[in-house]
């Protein structure tokens, strides 16, 4: 028996079910009859052949939000706000109750911070990981307090704040310090496993204590090294890296560059990884630095990850040559920023006659968990 003949019969019949907070196959799974029955609720057929992202492939000028961010200063202070942002929101996700305006992706979250010289930004810890790209620092006098580590930080370095690490951001420079942050908020509120807390005493937002400067986790885990006492966690959701630093970064895509060592989809790509587990940086994202050699056109991939994509350096062109958005072409100049969905069809070019370095990260570590990763790397530019 089918819902041919009995559609008006069903209709209310789920109707007068929805009342009751029931639904019901036809409605939500069913690869045809979903969208007939669903569709007036605004359900879209779970069961499909491949993945329809709700997210969408989507671009933002650095130029514009950065303007925002001044804009913002003006109103918003560093101690009275939690974190003076822009948050980028997909536009696929934008309606979503609860994570819509959060969300540059199901899983991610996106956005660019300002810390103006002189301005510290309270101390406080949150299950939610974080990544953060620096991309406007200071000569000297900017830092983090990671868990009691004090890291001096400036323009490309990287750095990964595991769940639970107590952070404060502090800018003792001449100039303003700008970084993109990229957390796993969204899975987590989904997961609804939020737990945050704030470093505060008799209602005074306090500094956190410095137990050690320099970089002296950077120097000893990013080394390979393994002390028998351990200097901070080494449970394996922990990184104790904390700084990836740009210059050590940079000199290893130029030195792999040089080498030839070009992967004809990723170009040169470095992902950065947890010493102690050999692993993705974070246990729900994954970073990667790509160059990408002068007039080079890589080969065209798409894969079950959301990705966001940041262009450091130079002039890359996004292409998406298949999406739930039809076809698109994004022109990246230094710090635009772009998101593409999972299962998202595209290509990377770098037009100009020099190298373009490229930040990426993505959710792919949660789909690697669960056996749902899925990837097609295309033969040929096409
Ligand atoms: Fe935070």
């Amino acid at each position: 028996m089918t819902y041919q003949g009995k559609e008006e019969s069903l209709i209310e019949l789920f109707d007068d079910m929805l009342k009751s907070n029931m639904s019901n196959y036809y409605m939500t799974f069913h690869p045809k009859a979903a969208e007939r029955f669903g569709g007036k609720y605004g359900i879209r057929p779970l069961f499909t052949n491949e993945p329809k992202p709700l997210a969408l492939p989507y671009m933002w000028k650095y130029r514009e939000a950065k303007s925002k961010l001044y804009q913002l200063s003006e109103l918003i202070s560093a101690e009275e706000s939690e974190r003076r942002t822009v948050i980028f929101v997909n536009p696929g996700l934008k309606n979503i109750n609860f994570f819509g305006l959060s969300s540059i992706a199901p899983t991610l979250y996106g956005g660019l911070q300002l810390i103006k010289a002189g301005e510290r930004a309270p101390a406080h810890r949150h299950t939610p990981v974080n990544v953060r790209f620096v991309l406007e620092a200071p000569e000297k006098g900017a830092y983090i307090i990671y868990d009691g580590f004090k890291v001096d930080i400036g323009p490309g370095d990287v750095l990964v704040q595991s769940n639970w690490m107590l952070h404060d951001h502090h800018n003792n420079g001449d100039t303003d310090l700008i970084w993109l942050a990229g957390l796993d908020s969204p899975f987590v509120s989904y997961l609804s496993a939020m737990f945050y807390e704030g470093f505060v005493t008799g209602g005074v937002d306090e500094e956190q204590p410095i137990k050690s400067a320099g970089d002296v986790l950077t120097e000893t885990y990013g080394s390979s090294l393994r002390p028998s006492r351990p200097l901070v966690s080494h449970d394996p959701w922990y990184n104790p890296v904390i700084k990836y630093p740009w210059r050590n970064i940079l000199r290893t895509l130029t030195h792999l560059h040089s080498m030839g060592n070009l992967d004809q989809h990723e170009g040169v790509s470095v992902e950065l990884t947890n010493p102690l587990s050999g692993g993705p940086a974070l246990p729900t994202i994954r970073i990667t630095t790509t160059l990408i050699p002068p007039k080079t056109d890589l080969y065209p991939l798409r894969r079950t990850e959301n990705m966001v994509l940041v262009n450091f350096d130079g002039e890359i062109v996004v292409e998406v040559m298949e999406s739930i958005d039809g076809k698109k072409t994004f022109h990246l100049a230094d710090h635009d920023v772009v998101v593409l969905p999972t299962w998202t069809k595209y290509r990377l070019s770098n037009r100009d006659d020099r190298p373009a370095i490229l930040f990426t990260y993505s959710d792919a570590p949660i789909y690697k968990s669960f056996g749902l990763y899925r990837e097609i790397k295309f033969e040929g530019t096409r």
